[in-house]
């Protein structure tokens, strides 16, 4: 039983097969007893105080106990305006206008599986267990229900709220975190994942600071500027060892999650919708659900909380048919020839990718309205004659005749002001009647939280996709949101956007969908719950993608990241790399070309094509097996990383600068059987594991941009 009341002790255990987390009923408060490695019990509360503290600071809204305030418990769903006047997880204006919220345990309940939440993507399956518990503060008639899932095996615990009003006047939820949980400890390092258009999640860990430390997007969606994850980790964790607390918010709008050092010396570490510009109106009897967040503990280190993550995300948070089978290799027109084509052009590419081994062709921007630059037609979804004279199924079907699949791509949630769809529905954008709408990328965002705007979304994308045999979407979203109308309409976005994918993704289940926006700037498991793969950025140079990729895997799997070789010089940096280099980076991730075939020699076309059986050969152990970060780009000039499959182990060795007269480093593998056998491919000499751990592999990390792949048989 992963979860279990014991009604002695009040005490509600949540175990996985590596982690526990308790909760104890303290005189009807909820509160937080541990979070950490395996436990059998844990004493009650009392035991690891047994001394008064904080008295004259505190208001004693538990009057006649040893911790006779909220202010000093460690809570599971705090509320503001009693005793406990730190940061709410919960924040009401009631009816009367105050913001005073108090609530108690009323009841609780165990069963198997996890239910879906209604509007939201969350994680699903059926090797799980929920607990609900209900509090209730009857003087408002605010009721809140906790949800906690537990997958045992996977070692993960999710958590998210739903606000009811079960009293008789209205009241509007401020704020609604998914989750808080008050650590019993200060002094961590924090890691997120900053950045900016083409430099994506990159990894940033500092000490945690006194007082309140915010990441977060008000941007509308999850942003290329902060990542929807933190962790929170002792000084002394390494990829190996020690704790590592691991939090990701499934969801794809604004976010905030705040890490606050408190006055008693715990942490109380909180993320969920980003409360500036949220109000939500509760009338009696509705609710509110709030995203689910995705924890994961490990006490070894960030590597297995990646791997943890990896694992629910890949199998739990995915869906679909693409979920686990092989996905085409493609090549993108865009860098290419960006607006610069016509279908001569496009099959002549597919002619070319076909001979060197890629499945799928993805069309890329440009092929509708009259859009021969970024300034218009996008909302008419319409083929470019001028372009495309035989039109979208004419182009399909010949690059079908070729042997290929066809791709298509799209910015359904926005419309040009120069476009067919502005000038009939001006109303149709996101706006305040009489300001002026601010463009980006001289484009506005349909309103999403209107039912006639998804309604044309649907219809015009799924007419397309009916049109001829398309197998993949590639879906855009090149700006963030402006001039909102109201409060809580960035959620009323996301909401909107999501009833929009479910009807779209569930309506085309053979069509491969990738996400994207502007590069990477919605990554999140929001996304990866209606399409399983999502474009990592735009910025595709390898060196550089080398810390993207390891930025963003520190909680996404690799089976999610799109990654393509594209030309050099890179049209990002300028960086000239050999497609060996470029090809293993783009292996570390959903693998694709970006590039002028046209423009190639022999030989480079030839590397390409080996590149590309490569993946072909090992896509499968790359995207189901387990990752271990051997070296990283962030503390040195060699990138490593292994895959442990059912069948392999594979070594991928990027080396981003020379070092002359170099003796070969030891490389030392990690995660193998000790008593296990593995036989390297290229040799056929056979070690057992613990000498590749032990003793390590030759490391020759000498030159510029060299790569290496090992391949381990598991025997
Ligand atoms: C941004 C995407 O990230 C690019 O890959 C490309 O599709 C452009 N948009 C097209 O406008």
């Amino acid at each position: 039983m992963p979860i279990v009341y014991q009604e002695e002790s009040k005490q509600f255990y949540l175990h996985t097969d590596h982690t526990s987390y308790v909760m104890e009923l303290y005189e009807d408060h909820l509160i937080h007893s541990y979070w950490g490695s395996r436990v059998n019990t844990i004493p009650n509360v009392e035991y690891f105080y047994p001394f008064s503290y904080g008295v004259s600071t505190s208001a004693h809204d538990i009057p006649g106990k040893l911790l006779n305030s909220t202010d000093k418990l460690h809570r599971e769903y705090p509320t503001y305006g009693t005793g406990d006047l730190r940061e709410p997880a919960l924040q009401v204006e009631n009816a009367a206008g105050d913001s005073i919220t108090r609530l108690r345990y009323e009841s609780h309940r165990i069963y198997p599986g996890k239910p879906q939440l209604p509007g939201l993507p969350a994680t699903y399956g059926q090797d799980c267990e929920t607990l609900e518990i209900a509090l209730f503060d009857a003087f408002s008639g605010v009721r809140t229900v906790l949800f906690y899932t537990v997958f045992p095996q996977k070692d993960v615990l999710t958590r998210s709220a739903r606000i009811e009003n079960r009293g008789d006047k209205p009241f509007r939820l401020e704020k609604a975190a998914s989750f808080c949980v008050d650590m019993h400890r200060e002094g961590f390092e924090v890691i997120h994942l900053q950045g900016a258009w083409a430099r994506e999640r990159h990894i940033h860990r500092q000490a945690q600071s006194a007082g309140t430390m915010v990441f977060d997007s008000k941007r509308g969606v999850s942003s290329h500027n902060t990542n929807p994850f933190i962790a929170l980790v002792s000084p002394e964790t390494t990829e190996q060892y020690g704790d590592a607390y691991g939090f990701c918010l499934v969801y794809s709008g604004s976010f905030s999650a705040q890490v606050s050092g408190e006055q008693f010396g715990s942490t109380r570490v909180q993320m969920g919708i980003q409360p500036m510009g949220f109000s939500w109106e509760l009338a009696p009897s509705e609710s509110f659900q709030t995203p689910e967040a995705i924890l994961v503990y490990s006490d070894c280190g960030l590597g297995e909380m990646s791997r943890r993550f990896h694992r629910i995300i890949r199998e739990n948070v995915c869906r679909g048919k693409f979920r686990d089978t092989e996905r085409p290799v493609l090549i993108n027109n865009w860098e290419a020839t960006y607006f610069r084509f016509n279908s001569e052009k496009i099959l002549a590419l597919a002619e070319k990718a076909k001979q060197i081994g890629v499945d799928l062709l993805v069309l890329d921007d440009g092929w509708f309205g009259k859009r021969n630059s970024d300034n218009c037609s996008l909302g008419d979804w319409i083929v470019d004659r001028n372009k495309l004279p035989e039109g979208l199924e004419g182009l399909c079907n010949k690059v079908n005749d070729l042997g290929m699949q066809f791709g298509l791509w799209f910015e359904p949630e926005m419309v040009s002001p120069d476009s067919e769809l502005y000038r009939a529905h001006p109303d149709w954008c996101i706006h305040v009647e009489g300001r002026p709408r601010t463009e980006g990328r001289q484009q506005l965002v349909l309103d999403l939280t209107r039912p006639e705007v998804c309604r044309y979304i649907v219809d015009a994308v799924s007419s397309v996709l009916r049109s001829c045999p398309i197998s993949y979407v590639k879906w855009d979203m090149n700006r963030n949101l402006t001039e909102m109308p109201r409060k809580g309409f960035a959620h009323e976005y996301v909401l909107g956007l999501y009833r929009v994918l479910e009807e779209i993704t569930s309506s085309f289940p053979d069509v491969l969908f990738e996400s994207c926006s502007g590069g990477g700037g919605r990554f999140d498991a929001g996304m990866l719950y209606y399409m399983p793969q999502t474009w990592t950025s735009d910025d595709t140079d390898a060196v550089e993608r080398l810390y993207i990729q390891e930025g963003t895997g520190l909680v996404y799997p690799i089976s999610s990241m799109g990654a393509h070789i594209s030309a050099v010089p890179n049209h990002q940096t300028g960086r000239t790399t050999p497609v060996a280099f470029r090809g293993k980076v783009a292996m570390m991730g959903r693998f694709g070309l970006e590039l002028d075939l046209g423009r190639l020699d022999q030989a480079t076309l030839d590397a390409l094509a080996a590149e590309i059986a490569l993946y072909k050969t090992y896509q499968q152990d790359i995207h189901t097996g387990d990752l271990y970060r051997l070296l990283s780009p962030y503390k040195g000039k060699t990138a490593a990383y292994q895959i442990i499959s059912q069948k392999r182990v594979l070594v991928f060795i990027m080396n981003i600068s020379a070092t002359p007269c170099q003796a070969p480093l030891r490389l030392k593998l990690q995660g193998l059987l000790p008593e296990g056998r593995y036989k390297e491919l290229s040799t056929g000499e056979v070690y057992e594991g613990r000498t590749l751990m032990g003793a390590g592999i030759p490391l020759d990390a000498r030159g510029e941009y060299c790569d290496f792949l090992k391949v381990f048989e598991i025997l």
